[in-house]
């Protein structure tokens, strides 16, 4: 396969359109047969669904280049099953699992001279989505859908790689207990673009939001879960209703009981915090992106082992993780699907 002639390693987190998307549409109450097309473009009723009440779920995925030269993708099941999660919340028609799964496959085959080299610290970036696109005036959910999965390249989510990032305790909520935080519907993207521009304008990286309720536990911030490490080395993963259950986060667990670490889910108290020694963010944007620094309305948390650069429990979950996705080490649960 040969490869486009792109500068990879410079690539930041942005949209270029490859050559293929997927497209399905739902009419009349079921799905057609969908397939690949050219046109990045969508046409659409003014009066679509997704554009006045914002019904509209996606998922995020990446496809890797092995270090043997094969194309595998992570763990589509889980975003299959979780788009289906987040469509039956928002009132839509699930598009099938299985179906998504081929759909995802297509789009990346089709795509496949996009799949960043092995060792360029670039990856393919797969972004399935879904969304109401009849004519909906009065609130109700759409009767027709269409279901779209296009590729882009990416680099590091977070300018500047593996370097500690700093995050400020937001002042905004991002989800309401028995919200929409456990899905990924861009209303809760939309929720946080006025919280993460205010943030960037002074300085920080990302935000931490804590509990709506309460405003005393951790919750996510607004593209990645936590996860927390402790003075005697056990992981410690903040568990909520309100929190979109992380992929990365579920595999990291995953990892962290294989290299024979201890591993808590619980509800993180907010004043826990600075007894962490170590922060970091997960997903499949963030990978994992450690935290050097929260600030709390002015004063900063700083954590002891992971401020100048990842701290060592971290990067070992790091290099376990990435080592599995570009095939450096042994796929013991079968998480990778290979692209043939
Ligand atoms: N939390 C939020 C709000 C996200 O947008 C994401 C990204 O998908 C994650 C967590 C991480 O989830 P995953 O590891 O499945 O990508
Ligand atoms: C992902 O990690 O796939 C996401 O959707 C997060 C987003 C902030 C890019």
């Amino acid at each position: 396969m040969e490869k486009k002639n792109i500068d990879w390693s410079n690539l930041g987190f942005g949209y270029m359109a490859t050559d293929k998307r997927y497209v399905a549409n739902y009419t009349d109450g079921a799905w057609d047969e969908g397939g690949l097309v050219d046109d990045p473009n969508i046409t659409m009723n003014e009066c679509a669904g997704v554009l006045q009440y914002a019904q509209t779920v996606f998922e995020g995925l990446k496809a890797y280049t092995t270090e043997d030269g094969r194309t595998v993708m992570f763990r589509p099941d889980l975003n299959a099953s979780r788009l289906a999660d987040s469509a039956r919340r928002l009132e839509m028609p699930v598009f099938p699992e299985d179906r998504f799964i081929d759909a995802v496959y297509q789009t990346v085959k089709a795509n496949e001279a996009y799949v960043p080299p092995c060792g360029s610290g670039a990856t393919l970036y797969i972004r399935p989505y879904m969304f109401g696109i009849n004519p909906v005036i009065g609130v109700k959910p759409a009767d027709d859908y269409q279901f779209r999965i296009f590729t882009t390249p990416v680099g590091p989510y977070f300018k500047g790689g593996a370097k500690p990032i700093t995050i400020k305790v937001s002042d905004f909520d991002r989800a309401a207990p028995h919200g929409t935080g456990n899905i990924k519907a861009g209303l809760n993207y939309a929720m946080s673009l006025h919280a993460i521009v205010t943030a960037h304008a002074e300085g920080f990286d990302e935000n931490m939001y804590l509990d709506a309720g309460t405003r005393t536990y951790v919750e996510e911030t607004g593209g990645a879960n936590f996860l927390f490490v402790d003075k005697d080395g056990k992981v410690v993963i903040p568990k909520s209703d309100s929190i979109l259950p992380s992929i990365t986060r579920r595999s990291l667990t995953q990892v962290a009981k294989d290299l024979g670490l201890e591993v808590e889910e619980r509800k993180v108290a907010f004043s826990e915090v600075p007894e962490f020694v170590e922060c970091g963010l997960c997903g499949t944007a963030a990978v994992i992106s450690p935290v050097g620094c929260v600030n709390d309305h002015g004063k900063d948390i700083v954590f002891k082992n992971g401020c100048d650069e990842m701290g060592p429990v971290i990067k070992k979950l790091y290099d376990t993780l990435t080592g599995i996705q570009m095939g450096r080490l042994e796929d013991k649960h079968d998480w990778l699907y290979e692209i043939k």
